[in-house]
């Protein structure tokens, strides 16, 4: 994205409009360059249309302001970082804890990606837009209740906040200016106690937060690289040694991963045949071309303990940049993190040793950015729990490769299956419980190409299905399962222009849906989550790089438990908000649902 070659491209547009008559219509909107030279007057707040305020019409007890910095050349630099301190009348314990990330960017810039950490902890992961205009500015608000442990730990020892966004001003001027803020609130603070819902992926698994969360992070974080290790590629694995507490009787690890350079947009990956005909030696292959399908796993001394095929996030400059201005696209703002509970390994860690944490992404290409938050609950009441693995059902994904090309035109396709089962007993002072971990995952990935390369359609289906329990013996105590199901559909067609631009018409449907059931007894609650997306529109690329364009997105979202229902649809289009409408209601719900639809 730089928006500085409207001025140069305009002789180019203008040879794009006399050239394209006869397979386009010239593109709407196009009389909106002339504003563009000068800036739009386009909405320069960005927003994720999620969920409400996470508390809305409470006050914190407290706000501290944490950390305030302006990334602008931070290329290779180590993150920024602050001290905290705590102010004395806002102690702990407190019911919520939200952080909101404010940033602005003072002109055109790429998009970037952003974490930060309380003291090591991975608390978000998030992509700036893409800033089309100086003063774009948004903001990110997250519940972030399920890491107390780590934001107690941060007031009791005055520790560090930090935060990277590697940004570079050598080709775009704008500077993000970042500020943190955690909110405390004490009292009375939601309906639902069982789910304190991450914004916007729900996850519900565990009413209390952890007890301790260990950072399963580079060591030297604080250094250049920052806290994530970077992953170069399917045969690249990194590795940490951690040292859990002996009384330990569950243990969460919460995977953050972020794709960069060449896999940017692997969900868009054809498999190409020469790559298939190379899979003795892939790296041989030219990047790109070995399909939409990736795996992030763990594993703890070598032994495979589980893994995630990632939700696709689209970053703001994917794609079409000009969809996801001014809204972001689905979970861009919170990127989603993938909880393995490693409660049935346990036995492994229990002897007050270090042991090696270790991850890799199947199928990767450079480069992908992964960090991990170990989850640990501990027994006060004992000194030492006991564990053991009583049962390992790991078999690797079943994956289906066919690819048929001549030349650009042709068809690939991957299918993924996938069944594990993990169960293990964790003996503590609640008694001898048994953990029984599940996970069914069903994928597949389509890519076609027709007219010498002018069509091209994605199509992605990922479905995951989770469900650990908890077990006296042959009694069910509690059982939560989480049901994620994430299509994707792009279909985009491509004219060369006479002076070597590309202009590009695409159209995209996009959708997560997450539901989670928590059984308790006889209680049985349900929580549905689903974001939807779906857009169209066209861009002009030179170079790769769109120059002009336009777009229209419509976003809904629905979220719905025992006690609450929520929706919000907003509609986006030339850079503006059409309309933004939020109803409480299911009732109402549904009938805005119907005017959209017709
Ligand atoms: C710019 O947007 C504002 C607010 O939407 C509107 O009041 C104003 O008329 C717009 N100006 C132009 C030149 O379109
Ligand atoms: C944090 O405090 C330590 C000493 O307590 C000091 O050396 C360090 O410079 C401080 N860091 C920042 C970012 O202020
Ligand atoms: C806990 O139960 C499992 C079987 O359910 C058994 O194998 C194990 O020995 C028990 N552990 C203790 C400490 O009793």
């Amino acid at each position: 994205m730089n928006p500085k070659h409207f001025l140069l491209l305009l002789p180019l547009v203008l040879t794009l409009c006399l050239t394209t008559t006869a397979t386009t219509t010239a593109p709407k909107g196009f009389s909106r360059l002339g504003d563009k030279l000068k800036f739009p007057n386009m909405t320069l707040e960005h927003l994720d249309p999620t969920l409400p305020p996470v508390l809305p019409g409470q006050t914190p007890r407290c706000s501290v302001l944490v950390l305030q910095h302006d990334f602008a050349n931070t290329i290779g630099a180590p993150p920024a970082a602050a001290n905290y301190s705590q102010p004395p009348d806002c102690p702990a314990p407190w019911t919520r804890i939200v952080l909101e990330l404010s940033v602005s960017a003072s002109a055109i810039q790429k998009d970037r990606i952003a974490a930060i950490w309380i003291d090591g902890v991975e608390v978000l992961r998030t992509t700036t837009p893409v800033p089309m205009s100086p003063g774009a500015f948004w903001k990110v608000t997250k519940d972030i209740t399920r890491y107390a442990s780590a934001v107690r730990r941060l007031a009791d020892y005055n520790g560090v906040v930090s935060m990277m966004l590697e940004n570079s001003n050598t080709e775009l001027p704008g500077v993000y200016s970042a500020s943190i803020s955690i909110h405390f609130y004490r009292g009375a603070v939601s309906t639902n106690p069982n789910s304190f819902s991450t914004h916007p992926t729900i996850k519900g698994l565990y009413k209390e937060p952890a007890d301790l969360i260990i950072p399963v992070t580079n060591e030297n974080g604080f250094n250049k690289a920052g806290f994530w290790f970077t992953i170069q590629n399917e045969a690249d694995t990194v590795a940490t040694s951690i040292q859990i507490p002996t009384n330990t009787y569950r243990a969460v690890l919460e995977l953050f991963v972020s794709y960069h350079g060449d896999d940017e947009f692997w969900y868009n990956n054809p498999l190409r045949s020469s790559y298939l005909d190379k899979t003795s030696n892939p790296k041989l292959s030219t990047p790109r071309t070995n399909g939409a399908f990736r795996q992030v796993f763990a594993a703890i001394d070598g032994k495979f303990v589980g893994g995630h095929i990632p939700i696709v996030v689209i970053y703001p400059g994917s794609i079409n940049p000009f969809f996801w201005s001014p809204v972001a696209a689905i979970a861009a703002f919170d990127m989603p993190s993938y909880d393995l509970d490693i409660t049935p390994f346990l036995g492994m860690l229990l002897d007050g040793r270090p042991h090696e944490f270790s991850f890799g992404v199947h199928d990767s290409q450079p480069y992908w950015l992964v960090g991990a938050n170990l989850h640990v609950w501990v027994d006060v009441w004992s000194d030492v729990t006991q564990a053991g693995l009583m049962d390992y059902n790991a078999p690797p994904l079943k994956v289906n490769r066919n690819a048929a090309w001549r030349n650009q035109d042709g068809q690939s396709e991957i299918d993924a299956e996938g069944l594990l089962r993990f169960i293990g007993w964790v003996s503590s002072s609640k008694g001898n419980l048994t953990t029984v971990v599940r996970q069914k995952i069903k994928f597949k990935s389509q890519v076609e190409v027709q007219n010498r390369g002018a069509v091209k359609q994605v199509e992605m289906i990922n479905k995951g299905r989770m469900t650990v329990a908890l077990m006296k013996g042959n009694q069910g105590l509690a059982r939560v399962q989480l049901m994620v199901d994430a299509p994707m559909q792009v279909q985009t067609s491509s004219v060369n222009t006479a002076s070597g631009a590309v202009f590009q018409k695409t159209r995209l449907y996009h959708q997560l849906q997450e539901i989670v059931e928590l059984s308790e007894g006889q209680a049985v609650s349900v929580a549905t989550l689903t974001d939807r997306q779906d857009a169209d529109g066209s861009a002009l690329l030179h170079e790769g790089e769109a120059v002009w364009g336009n777009g229209a997105t419509r976003s809904s979202y629905k979220f719905r438990d025992d006690t609450t229902c929520y929706i919000r649809a907003v509609n986006t289009a030339g850079g503006l908000v059409q309309f933004d409408t939020t109803s409480g209601s299911c009732l109402k719900l549904g009938e805005e649902g119907k005017r959209s639809a017709s």
